[in-house]
């Protein structure tokens, strides 16, 4: 579904090349169609950057980014982005949001777009609020408004970058136990970045940690089946195991700084 090799960007302030900071440094790996991967990593490491270029947002100044074997060229609705804070239209209600998504879906008839958003709305557990304005919503309601946009149009790869990290703790747990029936009922693929190594190993069939500056540093599969629960000994296990080498990046960066 998706080849990414040798990936970098530098970012360079105009005038100024001193202040250029690199983001990623070669970056290179692959993912499977139907596929959950999470990459985890310290603030600054790249993660950001990582999903923009494969967003089509941000262009790379090397290597090469590949989904479904075509160059990544520049945004479209075959690889949907969200956000940790939702980005919806505050003067459309639910329902609409969801529909302004299939705008671009020209092979949709007018009913099948309403058919569509509707099936979404279902899936997330908005079904009672199509009409509900987007300030009248939870933080965690509206997440869900924007789930059901990203998997509407019925992308090849739903990118989330950091979607629940603005939640609170309980919202986030209803969250997890959901979005893993989502992805399962709709097969996507699904690269989401996370800064909670439970919350990557609760979602994820396979977790790629990152380091400074924007290095893919481990690769490991998560075989823990599904349904997983965040406080099930194994799932803390894992995570321990995944967090043994986020501690390196720690020392790493110390080691740099010192
Ligand atoms: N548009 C930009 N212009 C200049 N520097 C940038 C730009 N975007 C990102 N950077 C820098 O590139 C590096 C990687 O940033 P990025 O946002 O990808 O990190 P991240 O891993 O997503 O961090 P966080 O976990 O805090 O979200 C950082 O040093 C950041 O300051
Ligand atoms: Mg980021």
């Amino acid at each position: 579904m998706l080849v990414i090799q040798g990936l970098g960007k530098t970012f360079r302030k105009a005038a100024k090349a001193t202040q250029a900071v690199q983001a990623l440094d070669s970056v290179s790996f692959s993912v499977d169609e139907g596929e959950y991967v999470c990459l985890l990593g310290r603030s600054g490491c790249g993660k950001s950057t990582l999903l923009g270029i494969l967003a089509g947002l941000i262009a790379p100044d090397e290597g090469l980014a590949l989904c479904r074997g075509t160059s990544i060229q520049g945004p479209d609705r075959h690889r949907m982005l969200m956000f940790q804070e939702a980005a919806l239209f505050p003067w459309l209600n639910v329902f609409n949001n969801v529909l302004y998504s299939l705008k671009f879906v020209h092979e949709l008839s007018k009913g099948q777009k309403c058919e569509r958003a509707e099936s979404f709305l279902d899936l997330v557990g908005l079904a009672d609020y199509h009409h509900f304005r987007i300030h009248e919503l939870s933080g965690g309601m509206r997440q869900r408004v924007a789930l059901a946009r990203a998997l509407a149009p019925d992308p090849d790869i739903l990118l989330m970058d950091e979607p629940f990290s603005a939640l609170d703790a309980m919202t986030r747990e209803q969250l997890y136990t959901d979005m893993q029936r989502i992805w399962r009922t709709t097969n996507k693929t699904i690269l989401m970045v996370t800064h909670n190594v439970r919350e990557a190993v609760c979602l994820g069939t396979r977790v790629l940690v990152m380091e400074r500056p924007g290095r893919v540093i481990a690769d490991e599969k998560v075989l823990l089946p599904y349904p997983r629960a965040m406080n099930d000994t194994a799932l803390v296990r894992a995570a321990a195991d995944i967090s043994g080498h986020l501690q390196k990046t720690d020392e790493h960066g110390q080691e740099k700084a010192g």
